[in-house]
């Protein structure tokens, strides 16, 4: 039995004046005219929040009641940035399992209620607090940065190449309405921002960013009864790592990645991604994390990644376009909300409504990579119409 994406909402991301439910609820009323349903037609609601920044410390019942699910939430889910990846397959699972019909996937988050040191702090408890964040003060953009730094020395990947990635983010979301940041930028300036974390500068970051998105899935047959318009989830592959970098194989990359791809690639019968695939999301958290995931998901060699982007390989018209709608690093990143609006760009694509970031279609097939912390989780979807 297929299950399919039948409607998909996005809030405008960015500092955002609102509450948690309110934020939420712009992703979902947009999700369910999309799909023409109402909200007695939702069987299940999945909230995906990770929370850590914000005041409401259950906010599953607050969204549920104020988007209109009250009764029909029963869970909450959480894997770090890759949370609304989770919240999809915890959807997409109810209906495989027979549960529910259609399900809706919500992922939300408001960042903005702490400030940035407070945010960084939090964040580098999201390895393991006792061995990493507690004797070393780690933070996210230092974990990267020992990504980057190994990357540089096995490799030879430059700071420009990275810049390079910033560069195209801010490019594609400097047409993108629902971007935190509207403005492109020059290798320059990416090179000559403030170091946050050597070698990662200001512009090598993704933001703080509040956020929501929606996602509502349908089994194939109400998809025929409601006369839907659905974008199949072909396959889906999850992989998890250690807690603990220095239990990790290498820095170079992400094995999650690399696994839960090569389960992806598996259940779409996919051998050559660059000939299968329109496009990707892919999770640049960081410009080095965009790099690698080229690496990880087989779009090239390991260590090829910054050749990559600077022949323009994953830009418009290269052999795997990549976050066209602007990525993490440039429309934003309020972690739950990332991974469903990859769905949300992958749906608008496929269904050629992506205006002026509208790809060139011949597969009619994507994939989207959402990874969670420093490749605690990972999730890879293949997407097709
Ligand atoms: C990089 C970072 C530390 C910058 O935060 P900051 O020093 O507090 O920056 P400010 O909020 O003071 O912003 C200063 C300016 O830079 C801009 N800015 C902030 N972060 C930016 C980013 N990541 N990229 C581009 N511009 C950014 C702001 O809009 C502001 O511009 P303005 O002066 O024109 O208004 C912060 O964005 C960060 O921690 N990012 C990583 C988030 C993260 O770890 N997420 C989880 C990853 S998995």
């Amino acid at each position: 039995m297929k299950v399919g994406i039948v409607g998909v909402g996005c809030s405008k991301f960015g500092a955002r004046d609102c509450t948690l439910q309110e934020l939420a609820f712009e992703a979902v009323s947009e999700a369910l005219k999309d799909a023409d349903l109402a909200q007695e037609d939702i069987d299940i609601s999945v909230v995906g929040c990770v929370g850590t920044r914000s005041y409401e410390l259950m906010p599953a019942v607050v969204v549920n009641e104020y988007c209109g699910f009250s009764g029909k939430g029963p869970l909450r889910v959480e894997a770090a940035c890759a949370t609304g990846s989770a919240a999809v397959y915890s959807a997409f699972s109810s209906i495989k399992a027979g549960i529910a019909e259609i399900a809706i996937a919500i992922g939300v988050e408001k960042m903005t209620e702490v400030d940035t040191a407070t945010s960084a702090a939090i964040g580098g408890r999201a390895g393991n607090y006792l061995w990493e964040h507690h004797f070393y003060g780690t933070t996210f953009p230092a974990y990267y940065a020992m990504h980057a730094t190994a990357h540089m020395a096995k490799f030879g990947t430059t700071e420009k190449q990275m810049a390079l990635v910033a560069v195209k983010a801010h490019r594609n979301a400097a047409k993108n309405p629902k971007a935190h940041f509207q403005k492109e930028i020059s290798v320059e300036e990416v090179l000559g921002s403030r170091v946050i974390t050597y070698p990662l500068k200001l512009y090598d970051c993704s933001p703080i960013s509040d956020g929501a998105s929606a996602a509502i899935l349908a089994s194939e047959k109400a998809v025929k009864e409601h006369g839907m318009d659905a974008v199949w989830i072909e396959s889906i592959g999850f992989s998890s790592d250690t807690s603990n970098m220095t239990m990790r194989e290498s820095f170079v990359g992400l094995r999650a990645s690399r696994l839960a791809a090569e389960m992806a690639y598996k259940g779409a019968k996919i051998i050559d991604p660059l000939n299968s695939l329109d496009f990707a999301t892919v999770h640049d958290c960081f410009t080095i994390a965009e790099i690698m995931a080229y690496e990880d998901l087989g779009f090239c060699k390991k260590g090829k990644g910054g050749e990559f982007i600077e022949k323009g390989e994953s830009d418009f018209g290269g052999k795997m376009p990549v976050n066209t709608f602007g990525g993490l690093k440039a429309k934003g990143h309020p972690l739950a909300a990332t991974g469903i609006a990859m769905v949300y760009e992958i749906v608008k694509q496929l269904r050629e409504e992506a205006g002026r970031l509208q790809v060139d279609l011949k597969h009619y097939r994507a994939l989207s990579h959402n990874v969670g912390g420093t490749g605690h989780f990972a999730w890879v979807f293949i997407f097709g119409r």
